[in-house]
């Protein structure tokens, strides 16, 4: 007999279970979450390539429970922190374990694309919401009806920078992405919106995720000479990118750098110097939003952090726990992964990135798209929005 999250909890109501677990030679901790407490999963990389993500996620889920209190519904919230190092295995595995042995209601976190991929048939197997505050390829929500996700889809940022490049005297494009899904999802979209408004792409280049050398890409760039290349890379690797872009002075020969925002993520841009000043990028976030509630947003996290301003990895956690929070008032404190994920299909809030909901069919945010120029303010560079694409759903479900 296999045991799932829900039989244990089924086993659990009956006077037998104890006896059941005994008689398996099973321990009969299965150490489940007390009644009165929601434990909350949160599986980052802290440690690796990509610890910048974890980092600035978890700093985001405690800056909610710093501002909304830990306790919703009658319940306390417990945040679990696990460390995945950015690798598949690993991520899949801590789900289990959070899961069947720690009693976790709700996972949540997912780095990159690959560990949301590997831990969905865990979510699905032990009917757990499994919110996604990173990864960011389209079809992620489609891989279990348990995945809701707060971050946001490449479509819906990349399509946004192709109309506006098109619009905007833009004539020729290379793309260059990171080679893995969304990388494909960012460049595709891209270049389905700016060749559907006339513009031309030269190039697609796809260059390695891990420890890329991007000199010889972007020697090709130079190459076309295009008016503009388009970038996506994940966040935190736009600071070597800027460095290669820089020494190569692809800026100085002319040519545009316009992208996703992941390129130009608010925890490196201040550090990359004047390279970095006009780069036009598309995200539903920047740390520069001028709406009251996203100001004291960033004030209180860079006082809670060091000075570290959040990103839209920070942002993206934040929001996952005002998923769970709202869920969590709407079944009034019942934290069943069928009650948690119908109350979260369709719920809207405030958010520092303006306002979002999820849709009801995709799991997916419907959101504001910024495009953001990158300029210096009071002394320090940020991605500054110079137009909005309000209310964006994925364009890549509608498609479907
Ligand atoms: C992803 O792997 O889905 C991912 C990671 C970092 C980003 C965007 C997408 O900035």
């Amino acid at each position: 007999m296999t045991f799932t999250r829900r039989n244990l909890f089924a086993l659990a109501a009956t006077a037998s279970f104890a006896a059941t677990l005994a008689g398996l030679g099973l321990p009969v901790h299965a150490a489940m979450a007390a009644d009165d407490t929601v434990k909350i999963g949160m599986i980052q990389p802290m440690t690796g390539p990509f610890a910048s993500t974890g980092v600035e996620a978890v700093a985001g889920a405690k800056q909610y429970i710093a501002d909304h209190g830990d306790t919703v519904a009658g319940k306390k919230i417990e945040l679990v922190v696990k460390d995945d190092t950015g690798s598949p295995n690993e991520t899949k595995r801590i789900a289990q374990e959070l899961v069947v042995n720690e009693g976790a209601d709700v996972l949540m976190g997912f780095g990159l694309t690959p560990l949301a991929f590997a831990t969905a048939p865990i979510a699905s197997q032990a009917k757990v919401p499994m919110v996604v505050t990173a990864a960011a390829t389209s079809s992620i929500t489609e891989k279990s009806p348990y995945i809701v996700r707060t971050s946001f889809t490449l479509p819906q940022a990349s399509s946004a920078m192709g109309e506006w490049a098109a619009a905007n005297g833009i004539k020729s494009v290379v793309t260059l992405v990171s080679d893995y899904a969304p990388g494909k999802d960012a460049q595709d979209w891209f270049v389905k919106t700016f060749e559907d408004k006339g513009g031309k792409v030269v190039e697609q280049l796809t260059v390695p995720l891990k420890n890329p050398d991007f000199s010889p890409f972007l020697q090709r760039v130079a190459d076309n000479k295009p008016d503009a290349v388009f970038v996506f890379v994940p966040a935190g690797v736009g600071a070597q990118f800027m460095k290669q872009f820089r020494e190569r002075g692809l800026g100085d020969a002319g040519i545009k750098l316009i992208g996703t925002g992941d390129v130009v993520d608010d925890q490196i841009v201040n550090d990359m110097g004047d390279v970095a000043l006009g780069v036009v990028s598309a995200h539903h976030y920047t740390a520069a939003l001028p709406s009251d509630m996203n100001q004291k947003f960033v004030k209180d996290f860079k006082a809670a952090n060091g000075g570290m301003r959040p990103n839209f990895m920070a942002v993206g956690a934040y929001d996952g726990m005002a998923l769970v929070y709202h869920a969590l008032e709407k079944t009034g404190g019942d934290a069943s992964g069928e009650a948690l994920i119908e109350a979260m299909k369709g719920l809207s809030w405030e958010s520092p990135r303006g306002p979002v909901s999820i849709d009801p069919d995709t799991r997916d945010m419907v959101q504001n798209i910024y495009i953001d120029r990158t300029e210096k303010k009071d002394g320090e560079l940020y991605n500054v929005p110079i137009d909005t694409v309000e209310n964006v759903k994925d364009p890549a479900k509608a498609a479907k």
